[in-house]
């Protein structure tokens, strides 16, 4: 691949810049320090020269931080490094910042809860085009067939269906869902949003889409969830990781949606109830799965979900045999595509923070409180 992907942040209204968090401006030389001291990935190198270049005195290492650290970026994913978290905050009693370099913020939205007076900022949004592009692929890949004709080795049934004009439901709005937006504009389809804030106006205005895929979008709570599952052909799951959006699809809701229905995940794992989908996909209640994200990433070989055999059912309805007629190596996981998290890799992902951050520590260091993707510390997003 020559030429590097351009992304734009994609930010919701939940994580738009926000001057209601002005500071006193710190002063050059004020510490940031880059936590932890051995990140899963190494970052920090690359992100100190653009603290520097603000004005800003890095620190680093575990027991960096002091009573004067006004800032922390911190650079790991997973919960296993929480505690260096925990014990810089209670040593850091001057610091205003943190960073988290996630968008699902779900394994630290203890910490958050428990210092609420800091500003956290996420991610949130800032990986949205690579994300919804991945959701798109997924969700074309599934209504194509496609699982199903890369295992063939002979020729099959003319199936396949079109996504113009179907019925898109997207559990979340906020930036992956925005995005997601625009590129399933060209297919016209009849798209509802569910947020947690429904009865709050979401402006698609500015999103490049057209006039007649914009008045095809409503948005809802997930209360209503229940009631549109039925008419879906396409549920893709985009939402924030909480206590309400656990297990947002398990076997009611998988029972309720159309067997020629596919499903696609590209937020977090723990959405989807997984045992209830497997069962589902392997008595064809629905047509698909596409999955970036599983419960208790990485998953091993062993996984039940590498042996969902689903090339006896007939889930097109049309007693073709969808499935059935290819016998030689078309049969097998033929309606489940899993990908290992990598609906936006570290090359994607590297040019995104580091303009996230590079906001949010100006807006550390000049006070204008113009940070963004701002966690909201009680709702854990
Ligand atoms: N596969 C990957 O590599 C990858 C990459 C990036 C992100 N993700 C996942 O995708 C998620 C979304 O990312 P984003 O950047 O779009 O985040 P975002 O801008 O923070 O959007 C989160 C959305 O979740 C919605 N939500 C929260 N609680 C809800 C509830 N109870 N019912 C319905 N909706 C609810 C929010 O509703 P409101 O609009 O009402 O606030 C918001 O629209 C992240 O949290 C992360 O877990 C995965």
């Amino acid at each position: 691949m020559s030429a590097p992907p351009q992304h734009k942040s994609v930010v919701s209204s939940s994580g738009l810049l926000n001057k209601d968090f002005a500071l006193p401006p710190a002063q050059t030389g004020a510490e940031i320090a880059i936590l932890p001291e051995k990140p899963v990935v190494d970052w920090a190198t690359t992100f100190k020269g653009v603290l520097q270049g603000l004005g800003a005195k890095v620190i680093e290492g575990n027991d960096c931080v002091t009573a004067n650290t006004q800032g922390i970026l911190w650079v790991d994913h997973g919960p296993k490094n929480v505690p260096i978290l925990e014990k810089a905050l209670q040593v850091g009693t001057s610091v205003k910042w943190v960073q988290l370099p996630m968008s699902g913020i779900n394994a630290y939205a203890a910490v958050v809860k428990r210092y609420p007076h800091l500003i956290w900022t996420s991610a949130k949004g800032a990986y949205a085009q690579p994300v919804a592009e991945h959701a798109l692929t997924l969700t074309l890949a599934l209504l194509r067939h496609i699982p199903l004709r890369v295992r063939a080795d002979c020729w099959g049934p003319m199936l396949g269906y079109s996504l113009f004009n179907r019925r898109v439901l997207i559990i979340g709005a906020g930036g992956i869902s925005l995005s997601l937006l625009s590129l399933l504009s060209p297919f016209t389809p009849r798209v509802t949003l569910f947020r947690r804030r429904a009865t709050e106006q979401l402006d698609l205005s500015e999103l490049p889409m057209t006039d007649e895929a914009r008045s095809l979008v409503d948005v809802q709570g997930l209360s209503k969830l229940h009631e549109n599952l039925p008419q879906a052909d396409v549920v893709i799951i985009a939402a924030a990781l909480t206590a309400d959006t656990h297990h947002v699809i398990g076997e009611r809701e998988l029972g309720l949606m159309k067997s020629t229905a596919v499903l696609v995940n590209i937020a977090r794992g723990e959405h989807i109830d997984t045992p209830a989908l497997i069962k589902a996909l392997r008595e064809g209640q629905i047509a698909g799965a596409g999955l970036d994200v599983v419960e208790g990433e990485p998953i091993g070989d062993d996984h039940p979900l590498w042996n969902v055999d689903s090339s006896h059912n007939d889930v097109a309805g049309t007693n073709s045999g969808m499935w059935g007629p290819v016998k030689k190596g078309g049969e097998g996981r033929a309606n489940l595509i899993v990908t290992p998290h990598t609906a936006d890799t570290l090359d994607m992902v590297l040019p995104l923070f580091t303009r996230r951050f590079t906001q949010n520590a100006q807006a550390l260091m000049s006070g204008d409180g113009s940070f963004e993707g701002v966690v909201d510390a009680e709702h854990g997003y």
